[in-house]
């Protein structure tokens, strides 16, 4: 397990051939993080519990799914049947978040809770003990191939000092508008698990993107070991 992994978005793959695009990059990647909008929470519709069930079959990897839904705990247990291994939502839609964290949980899942760009720490802060990954946004939700929101970083190092006051073995996933020339900054803020979709998936060839996206972080990983 790399200290610091990669998870492809396939928001921006060809889903026409969903198997090849993700055996294309298993060799370097940690996991495949999977957006569901429901065009309620966002402008958006993407995919249900049946796609995540195809990724499921054409890998072994962990899979992290992303709800940008209005009702989360409706939907949790059906994800986590369908394949996830840990489930994000939004908890600014929902009157209990804890509540959702116990359904996620129940159905079998890890629980994560999603913080927007320059969102409040609040929900995330009474809950930080009960879930396993803390999901930063560097985007607006809804849509692949944005620019990678800066103003997004102070909240990112906000949550890792959080996470190491209280010594929670919570991860950082940093999602939206990761390539290349952003990479070092989510790291430095304090991510440690890289969501990219355009960067590697966006018509180009996506092996060698995630190839050269996993060789930086091994550059971090080793600059970090000392
Ligand atoms: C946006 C999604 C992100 C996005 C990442 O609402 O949560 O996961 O698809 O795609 P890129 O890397 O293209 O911003
Ligand atoms: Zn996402």
């Amino acid at each position: 397990m790399h200290r610091l992994q990669l998870f492809p978005s396939i928001l921006t793959a060809d889903w026409s051939r969903i198997g090849e695009e993700i055996r294309a990059v298993t060799p370097y990647v940690d996991g495949f993080h999977l957006d569901v909008m429901d065009g309620h929470y966002v402008e958006n519709l993407t995919f249900g519990p049946t796609l995540v069930e195809a990724v499921r079959r054409s890998c072994d990897l962990p899979l992290h799914v992303h709800l940008m839904i209005t009702d989360p705990a409706k939907y949790a247990k059906d994800f986590a049947d369908a394949g996830a291994d840990r489930i994000s939502f939004h908890p600014e839609v929902v009157p209990d978040a804890a509540a959702v964290i116990t359904t996620i949980r129940d159905a079998g899942a890890g629980a994560g809770i999603a913080v927007l760009p320059e969102g409040k720490l609040g929900a995330l802060s009474q809950n930080l003990a009960e879930i396993d990954v803390v999901l930063m946004m560097t985007v607006r939700p809804g849509f692949g191939g944005q620019g990678f929101l800066t103003e997004a970083l102070p909240n990112v190092a906000r949550v890792r000092a959080m996470i190491q006051e209280r010594d929670s073995s919570a991860d950082i996933e940093v999602d939206g508008g990761v390539k290349l020339p952003t990479l070092d900054a989510a790291v430095q803020a304090g991510g440690n698990i890289m969501v990219s979709g355009s960067g590697i998936y966006d018509g180009i060839d996506a092996r060698a993107a995630a190839r050269t996206l996993r060789q930086r972080l091994d550059q971090l990983d080793a600059a970090a070991a000392g």
